[in-house]
């Protein structure tokens, strides 16, 4: 099947797409795509979090074909000019990344958090990082994080 949708601002379409497939396939490897990271693949860790119409979504759990004519935001539309943005260099300062393979849903999930609620507590921070799983961190520093993105956006506002 054919699917076609707004991704990052951009219409693309993707031919040959199985009944079957996921969003996340189709990102990833249709759409060349990859920040948007493969991790569970059930819906379990947050990896493939990216935006559905504006609303938080797992990837890995909508079907390609779901996502026809309509638009979606991956990690990859959150650069500006293809700098980091402040909750991508906050990661950064705050040395919230180990190997990475969260940081993007984690990146998503806290914009959205953030479009939300200018500034969160603790309790917050984490009820809204629950569906996003970390191995390396221990989540204090990615808590660093998302206190030090909320300061910085506060300040350029
Ligand atoms: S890869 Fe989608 S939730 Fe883990
Ligand atoms: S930095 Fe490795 S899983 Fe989070």
């Amino acid at each position: 099947m054919r699917v076609t949708c707004t991704v990052n601002g951009t219409t693309r379409t993707a031919d040959g797409v199985r009944a079957g497939e996921s969003l996340l396939y189709l990102l990833r490897e249709r759409l060349g795509l990859p920040g948007t990271k493969n991790a569970c693949e059930q819906g379990e860790c947050g990896s493939c979090t990216v935006f559905l119409d504006g609303v938080l979504a797992c990837a890995c759990l909508v079907a390609a074909g779901q996502a026809s004519g309509r638009e979606v935001v991956t990690v990859e539309g959150l650069t500006s000019a293809g700098e980091p943005d402040p909750v991508q260099a906050a990661f950064v300062t705050a040395d919230a990344v180990q190997c990475g393979f969260c940081t993007p849903g984690l990146v998503v999930a806290v914009h959205d958090l953030l479009a939300r609620r200018k500034d969160p507590s603790d309790a917050e921070i984490r009820e809204a990082l629950a569906g996003n799983l970390c191995r390396c961190t221990g989540y204090e520093k990615i808590l660093d994080a998302v206190r030090l993105a909320a300061q910085r956006r506060e300040v350029t506002r």
